[in-house]
C-alpha cells in the first residue's frame, strides 16, 4: 500500500511536535480499524500481516511515548484492559426477545396462514421475506453513544443482562468506534459464537492440561464472555454478527437495516437471502442447511424475517417473540463414514459398552471418529443395523446436542454379508475376568454386560479415580483424565488414597509436567481433603450412589461412621433408598478392601466434613424449584447445586408444590406445566440474581 512508504516514521514523528505526533495516531488507528474491517469482516484484506504488524508497532510505541494522545478506539485497546471485580448489570432499553420455532415445512406454511390472518385486508398478494442463518451462540447488545462502544450486554432474562464490555472489545468483529455520520445513539443487537476450529483446539489444551473440556462452542462463547479478564476472551475466537437492531437504525426493511448494519462496519450473515413466498423460503432454508456443514461456527436453524417493516409494525408481538418472524430448526446433523473397529470399553462400574471407532468426519463442525452403540442388545437388534455390525459399514453418525455422537443407522451396502458381525467378547477386554450378562426381561434393550472384577479391573480403578477426581466429586483442579492415565501407568496411583501419599518428586518426575503444575496439583489435592462427606461419598463410586443418594444418606447419617454402621433396613429408611441401593452400601461397605481405603483415606487427612448439623441458609430455604431445558451457561446439575447451596430443594416435576421452575432453551412440558398452573418460570440468569449474596 502507498500509505505505508510514507516518510513519516516514529522516529520523525519525535522532531515534528506533538500536533504532527497526534496526527499520525489519529492517522494510524483509522488506517488499522480499517485494515481490521477489510480483512475480518470483508474478507479482502489489502496488506499482508506483517505491513499490519508494523503499523501496529508504530502505533503501539507512539501511544507509549504520547500516553494523552491514546484514543478509546485503538486497536491497541482491544487486548490487555485490566480485569474487571465483577459484572454489572445492564438494562436492555428495549426488550431482547426470543423467536418462535418451527419444525418442519408444515410448520413454516401456518405461520404464513398466520400472518395472513392476522393482516387480514391489508395482506399483501405476496409476502417478502429475509432468511438468515440461525447462529448457535449468545445474543449480545452492543451501545454506541457518539460513535463509541460503551456498553455490551449479554441478553440475560431479556431485560437485564450483564455488561461485558471488557470482553467485547476483545473481539476483532465488533468495532470500537463506528464511521462519521453514525447515529448519535446505536444499540446493534446480534449472536456472539465460537470459531468451530478454535473450539477444538482449545478443548485439547484443556484436557491435556487436566480442565474440563467445553461441552460445545455456544457453551464456550458463553463463557469466555463472562469472564473477568478479558485477556481470556482476547485469547479465543470470538466473532460477533450483527442481526438487528434495538434503537438508533431505522429502515423501510429487514434487508436495507442489514445493508445499514454492513455500512456501519457490523459483520451479517454470508448466507442471507430475500425470498418472495413460502416455498421461495422453503428452498432458502435447504440452501442454508446444506452449507450447515461447511461453516466455520455452527447454526442450529435459519430465521425467517417478513421483509417490510411496516408489515412488522402492524403484525407486532404475541408475549416475548415477534409475530413476523419464526426460526426454523434443523434435526441433528446425520453424516457418513465407515466402521474401522469397534472397541469395548469398561466403565467404572464394569459396565462394558461398545464403541464404534470410525474414519474421522465432520458433523455439524465438529471432527467425530468415536460414537456410541450402546449395548449388545442394540448392537445386534437394532433394527437399522440390518442385522448386526460389521467390521467396514458404511455408518450413519448423528451429533444431537451436547449429547455424544451415535451410529444411527447401517447402509446395508452389496456383500457386506461377506463381512463377519462384530461379536460381543465374553471376557473383559482389560483383565479377562469372564464377563456378566444382567438381563432385563422386560426391558431386553436394557441388558448390561459387567465385568466383575471390580477391585483386580485396571479399567475399572482408572475410571474409578477418574470419577473421584472429578468436579462434582471432589473436584480436584488439575488432574485430568490424561494424567490420572499417565500416574496409573507409572504404578503410582491404585487407590484414591494414593493420591494424596503423591509427592512432589515423583510429579515432577512425570513428563510433560512443570515442578509449578505439580505443586499446584499438590495444592488442590490437600485442598480437595476438606470436601463435604456427600462429595466425597459420591466420588468413591459406590454402584447406584449418584449424587442425590450420596446427599440424602449424607445428610440422613451426618458421618461416615453412622454410615458404615448401618444396617440394610436402616439404610432403607432414607427417603429414595430401597433395597437395591441399600444392598449395594452395605455389600460396599462389608469388602475388606473398602473399609481399608476408608481408613487409608482418613489417615490421610480426607475429613469427610459433615454438614447434616448445620442449618439450611441461604436466599432460597424453604423453596422448591424444578430446572428444564438446556441453561446458556450452565449444565443442569451445576444449576441444581447452586439452588441448593442457597438452600433450596430441587425437584423432578412441577406441582402446585413448586415455588418455580428455571427454564433454559427447548424447555418442553414442565415449561408449560408450570404456566398452567402459574408457577414462575425464571432463566439462569435470573436464577443468577437470585441466589447472588
Ligand atoms: S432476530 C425478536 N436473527 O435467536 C428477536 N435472532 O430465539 C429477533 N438468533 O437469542 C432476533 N440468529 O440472538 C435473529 N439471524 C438471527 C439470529 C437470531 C440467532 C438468536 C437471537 C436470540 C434467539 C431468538
Amino acid at each position: 500500500m502507498s500509505q505505508i512508504g510514507l516518510d513519516f516514521g516514529s522516529s520523525n514523528a519525535q522532531e515534528s511536535g506533538t500536533d504532527a505526533v497526534r496526527a499520525r495516531i489519529d492517522w494510524l488507528v483509522v488506517e488499522l480499524n480499517r485494515h481490521n474491517h477489510l480483512y475480518h469482516v470483508l474478507d479482502a484484506a489489502e496488506i499482508d500481516d506483517q505491513d499490519y504488524d508494523r503499523l501496529f508497532r508504530e502505533l503501539e510505541t507512539l501511544e507509549a511515548d504520547h500516553p494523552a494522545f491514546l484514543r478509546s478506539d485503538s486497536p491497541t485497546q482491544r487486548v490487555g484492559g485490566a480485569p474487571v471485580d465483577g459484572l454489572e448489570k445492564f438494562e436492555h432499553r428495549v426488550p431482547m426477545l426470543s423467536l418462535a420455532n418451527a419444525f418442519d415445512d408444515e410448520e413454516l406454511r401456518e405461520f404464513e396462514t398466520r400472518l395472513r390472518r392476522m393482516l387480514g385486508d391489508t395482506a399483501p398478494d405476496h409476502f417478502d421475506y429475509i432468511v438468515e442463518p440461525k447462529f448457535d451462540g449468545l445474543a449480545m447488545e452492543l451501545v454506541y453513544e457518539g460513535g463509541d462502544l460503551v456498553a455490551a450486554g449479554t441478553r440475560g432474562d431479556g431485560y437485564v443482562g450483564e455488561n461485558v464490555i471488557h470482553n467485547m472489545r476483545t473481539v476483532r468483529t465488533v468495532p470500537l468506534r463506528l464511521p462519521e455520520g453514525c447515529p448519535p445513539y446505536l444499540s446493534v443487537r446480534g449472536e456472539v459464537i465460537f470459531d468451530l476450529e478454535g473450539f477444538a483446539t482449545m478443548n485439547h489444551r484443556r484436557e491435556r492440561d487436566g480442565q474440563s473440556p467445553f461441552k460445545n462452542p455456544r457453551n464456550a462463547a458463553a463463557g469466555t464472555v463472562r469472564q473477568l479478564d478479558p485477556a481470556v476472551a482476547a485469547g479465543r475466537p470470538l466473532q460477533f454478527f450483527a442481526h438487528s437492531a434495538g434503537e438508533g437504525l431505522t429502515a423501510p426493511s429487514h434487508g436495507e437495516l442489514i445493508n445499514h448494519l454492513k455500512a456501519q462496519g457490523f459483520q451479517t450473515a454470508s448466507l442471507t437471502q430475500r425470498c418472495t413466498g413460502i416455498d421461495a423460503v422453503l428452498d432458502a432454508i435447504a440452501a442454508i442447511g446444506a452449507h450447515r456443514n461447511t461453516l466455520p461456527y455452527e447454526i442450529d436453524g435459519a430465521v425467517v424475517k417478513v421483509d417490510s417493516v411496516a408489515l412488522q409494525e402492524a403484525l407486532g408481538f404475541v408475549t416475548r417473540s415477534p409475530r413476523w418472524a419464526i426460526a426454523f430448526k434443523y434435526p441433528a446433523p446425520v453424516v457418513e463414514t465407515r466402521l474401522l473397529e469397534v472397541a469395548f470399553q469398561v466403565g467404572r462400574t464394569g459396565v462394558v459398552t461398545p464403541v464404534a471407532i470410525m474414519e474421522p468426519v465432520m458433523v455439524g463442525g465438529v471432527t467425530v471418529t468415536h460414537a456410541t452403540l450402546h449395548n449388545e442388545h442394540q448392537m445386534v437388534r437394532k433394527p437399522e443395523y440390518c442385522g448386526g455390525l460389521r467390521v467396514g459399514d458404511r455408518v450413519q453418525v448423528k451429533r444431537a446436542g451436547d449429547v455424544i455422537p451415535r451410529v444411527e443407522a447401517v447402509v446395508d451396502e452389496v456383500g457386506r454379508d461377506q463381512r463377519a458381525k462384530v461379536t460381543f467378547p465374553v471376557e473383559c477386554p482389560d483383565c479377562d475376568a469372564e464377563l456378566v450378562r444382567e438381563e432385563n426381561p422386560k426391558e431386553p434393550e436394557k441388558v448390561i454386560i459387567r465385568c466383575p472384577n471390580n477391585l483386580g479391573c485396571q479399567a475399572q480403578v482408572e475410571a474409578g479415580l477418574k470419577h473421584f477426581a472429578s468436579r462434582l466429586a471432589m473436584d480436584i483442579d488439575g488432574l485430568g483424565d490424561k494424567l490420572v492415565d499417565q500416574l496409573v501407568a507409572a504404578q503410582l496411583i491404585r487407590t484414591p488414597s494414593d493420591l494424596y501419599r503423591l509427592t512432589l518428586v515423583q510429579l515432577a518426575g512425570l513428563e510433560r509436567m512443570a515442578e509449578k503444575s505439580a505443586t499446584n496439583l499438590l495444592g488442590s489435592l490437600n485442598e480437595s481433603k476438606s470436601r463435604p462427606f456427600e462429595r466425597v461419598l459420591f466420588g468413591l463410586g459406590i454402584r447406584h450412589v449418584g449424587e442425590a443418594v450420596a446427599r440424602d444418606l449424607a445428610s440422613h447419617f451426618g458421618g461416615i461412621d453412622a454410615l458404615m454402621e448401618a444396617s440394610e433396613e436402616a439404610l432403607q429408611a432414607v427417603d429414595g433408598v430401597g433395597p437395591e441401593i441399600a444392598n449395594s452400601l452395605s455389600r460396599w461397605f462389608s469388602t475388606e478392601a473398602n473399609a481399608a481405603e476408608i481408613a487409608a483415606l482418613r489417615a490421610q487427612g480426607v475429613e469427610f466434613r459433615e454438614t447434616a448439623s448445620q442449618a439450611p441458609k441461604g436466599p432460597l430455604v424453604g423453596k422448591t424449584v424444578v430446572i428444564t431445558g438446556t441453561l446458556p451457561t450452565m449444565g443442569r446439575k451445576e444449576a441444581a447445586e447452586l439452588i441448593r447451596e442457597a438452600g433450596g430443594k430441587v425437584t423432578g416435576s412441577v406441582s402446585a408444590k413448586t415455588d418455580f421452575l428455571v427454564a433454559g432453551a427447548a424447555a418442553g412440558s414442565k415449561l408449560a406445566k408450570a404456566i398452567s398452573l402459574g408457577v414462575p418460570v425464571l432463566d439462569e440468569e435470573a436464577l443468577k440474581a437470585m441466589v447472588s449474596p
